[in-house]
């Protein structure tokens, strides 16, 4: 008797550019680990994000930039370890990239080897040229993200809106352009205004996955504890929650505190 192994087709960067040829929009969330990922993964996410806002949702930091190397790799092989079928991309994590380009390609090999994931994200345009240059020619895939760059926040001064003025805007769209001749598959674009995402979108013939930049883009990406309601006091208007999971844990926290207190768990059918 044979066994049949089962077929999964799994999404490469080959996939997600022939789904905006065909104009069919990219699902893409965060995940950091084994469990939220299997589920993730089963629903048939088309990307997952190991994101460094594993810093603020996992570790409790004001700002991604504490994350380190070391902890990305232990989220990304969590992830890994989860997936049959969506393509897993890592953030490389601030101080990884951005000083010298021989410092990119030996963070982005550790993430690639440790790790397992398949494609590395780097914020920003024309100043790491040379890291992303340097990754791709190592063979591996590279995502962009432009607009809002969190690990450069302490240069912004706050989570505004990116790219409202034309200066700026104009500056955006040449990054994204030199980001697609350098050869990333693929850019996300945070919080900028809509019909400028939807202007660089048509302008590009890679995918552009947008957070809070409107549905012009090619996919969207959400933070998936905001996106499951997990995270109450952060409500900025791009958000869509999908579930209040926040109250659903605090109550069915609470009654299971009541239950252990008034001897009700376990009960005869639930112990040995
Ligand atoms: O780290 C992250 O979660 C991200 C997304 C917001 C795009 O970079």
């Amino acid at each position: 008797m044979s066994v049949q192994k089962k077929e999964i087709k799994r999404i490469t960067t080959n996939v997600l550019q022939s789904m905006k040829r065909k104009g069919e929009k990219i699902a893409m969330l965060t995940a950091y680990d084994y469990t939220m990922a299997r589920i993730l993964d089963a629903a048939k996410i088309d990307v997952l994000l190991v994101g460094d806002s594993a810093s603020n949702v996992m570790a409790g930091h004001e700002t991604t930039l504490p994350i380190t190397l070391d902890q990305m790799i232990y989220h990304a092989a969590s992830v890994v370890r989860a997936v049959e079928r969506a393509l897993v991309v890592v953030d490389l994590p601030f101080g990884s990239y951005q000083g010298n380009s021989k410092v990119a390609l030996e963070s982005t090999i550790r993430i690639m080897k440790e790790s397992g994931a398949h494609a590395v994200k780097l914020e920003g345009g024309i100043e790491i040229k040379e890291s992303i240059t340097r990754i791709l020619t190592a063979g591996v895939p590279v995502m962009g993200h432009l607009g809002l760059t969190p690990q450069s926040i302490y240069k912004f001064g706050t989570y505004t809106v990116r790219a409202k003025e034309e200066d700026e805007a104009q500056q955006l769209i040449e990054n994204a352009k030199l980001l697609e001749d350098l050869g990333c598959f693929a850019l996300v674009l945070e919080k900028i205004p809509a019909n400028l995402a939807k202007k660089v979108s048509e302008m590009l013939t890679i995918p552009t996955i947008g957070i809070g930049a409107g549905s012009g883009t090619d996919g969207q990406v959400l933070v998936v504890h905001d996106m499951m309601g997990m995270t109450k006091d952060f409500q900025p208007r791009f958000i869509r929650r999908y579930l209040e999971l926040y109250d659903l844990m605090l109550q069915a926290t609470t009654n299971y505190i009541e239950d252990v207190k008034s001897v009700q768990f376990p009960n005869q059918g639930e112990q040995y």
